[in-house]
């Protein structure tokens, strides 16, 4: 199988991006069967707020990352989607065959945004507490306040609104189809993004003849992992340092957040339970922590889950886990020099692949003359 997949360079990586998306291509890697792809895409991580000075660093962050998670350049190929320009080429082309109401669909820009508005109610709190915070309640007064409020909304909304986050799907789309991909191993919430590629791979074919075949979503057995401080949000980096554990945590870090993670939401179903057994049942390798999760969710099932004996033992699970990670990171970080070159060579093997697809593409379409 071609396999390809993209993870965006903005912020560390976390046991979600792991267990979602990167611990399949560690595996899809293992099979020499496979023709394996995975590239950071930068182009998409611009279409959020960040800091121009800092996305170089990033990059090559996630580059080592990636290397010292056990990616292996020698039997898959690892690259900055920036360099390979057919990406964008082919977007730009997908653009023309994609109806902007399929776009309007999409959840994960609209995600985005809520994040935003998640922001603003943070700071602002709930009704109850705003009009507590105003000493004169006076309808003007609030009439005020409210506007004032409204504003500074939409002061955010102006910065971040942009054509690129709602375009975004097309260039993934452009991503995985520029390598005639056959699978996408990706978490959950990729799913959508998914549908829309083989939607724009049958609209293309119809309209202009065969070209591409139409790519599957590879998931794990967990494909969305929940938030350590609000369990019924996916854990993402979006959400606060508090509720993701992020692959460079210190054990100590870890065993603290793990400390402090929401178990019981009430409302009877206890989700931050499960998802902290399902965390704990991905990272059991060995006999003995595989049969210690059955005790443990044997536990959970009855209601007789002791949280203090189980955290620290899922935060030591965690840590152990990610110790040879560490280590090679911070080698690896001493070496800019190699992981460039690693980055530059892969591009070339990419481009060749990429540069034939566009060449047949603008063929079928016309505009080789
Ligand atoms: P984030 O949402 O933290 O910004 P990305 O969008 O960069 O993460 O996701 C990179 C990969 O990790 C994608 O394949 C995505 O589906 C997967 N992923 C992200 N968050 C989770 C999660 N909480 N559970 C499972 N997979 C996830
Ligand atoms: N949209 C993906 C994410 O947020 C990243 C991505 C971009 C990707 N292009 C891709 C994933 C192509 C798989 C294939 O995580």
């Amino acid at each position: 199988m071609k396999i390809i997949s993209g993870i965006q360079p903005s912020g560390e990586l976390h046991i979600g991006n792991y267990l979602g998306a990167i611990k399949n291509w560690l595996k899809l890697q293992a099979d020499p069967a496979n023709e394996c792809l995975f590239f950071i895409a930068d182009y998409h991580s611009i279409t959020q707020a960040y800091n121009p000075k800092k996305k170089s660093g990033e990059i090559l962050d996630l580059a080592i990352d990636l290397l010292a998670l056990g990616l292996n350049p020698k039997k898959s190929v690892i690259f900055q989607q920036s360099q390979i320009p057919y990406h964008t080429e082919l977007a730009w082309i997908f653009n023309t065959i994609t109806p902007t109401g399929e776009l309007a669909q999409m959840t994960q820009f609209k995600d985005k945004f809520q994040v935003m508005f998640d922001h603003f109610d943070e700071k602002h709190g709930n009704e109850k507490q705003f009009i507590d915070s105003i000493e004169d309640t006076t309808a003007e007064n609030l009439t005020i306040k409210v506007n004032e409020q409204v504003s500074d909304l939409r002061e955010k909304i102006k910065k971040f609104d942009n054509v690129g986050l709602f375009d975004y799907p097309v260039l993934m789309a452009a991503d995985i189809l520029i390598y005639k991909a056959d699978a996408v191993p990706v978490g959950e919430d990729q799913i959508q993004h998914l549908e829309l590629t083989r939607n724009l791979a049958r609209r293309f074919n119809t309209k202009f003849g065969k070209t591409f075949s139409e790519p599957e979503s590879l998931l794990t057995e967990t494909p969305r992992i929940m938030s350590l401080t609000d369990p019924t949000k996916k854990m993402s980096k979006s959400h606060g340092e508090k509720s993701y554990i992020a692959l460079k945590d210190s054990p100590e870090k870890i065993a603290q957040k793990i400390k402090s993670a929401v178990s019981d939401i009430g409302g009877g179903k206890d989700k931050g339970g499960d998802n902290l057994l399902s965390i704990f049942k991905a990272f059991s390798e060995t006999k003995s922590e595989k049969s210690e999760y059955e005790k443990f969710k044997n536990n959970h099932n009855t209601g007789e889950l002791k949280y203090a004996e189980f955290k620290p033992r899922l935060s030591e699970l965690v840590a152990n886990n990610f110790s040879e990670y560490r280590k090679k990171h911070a080698e690896l970080s001493k070496n800019k020099k190699y992981v460039k070159k690693i980055l530059a060579e892969c591009a070339e093997k990419a481009s060749v692949i990429a540069e034939k697809t566009l060449k047949e593409v603008k063929e079928k379409i016309g505009l080789l003359i």
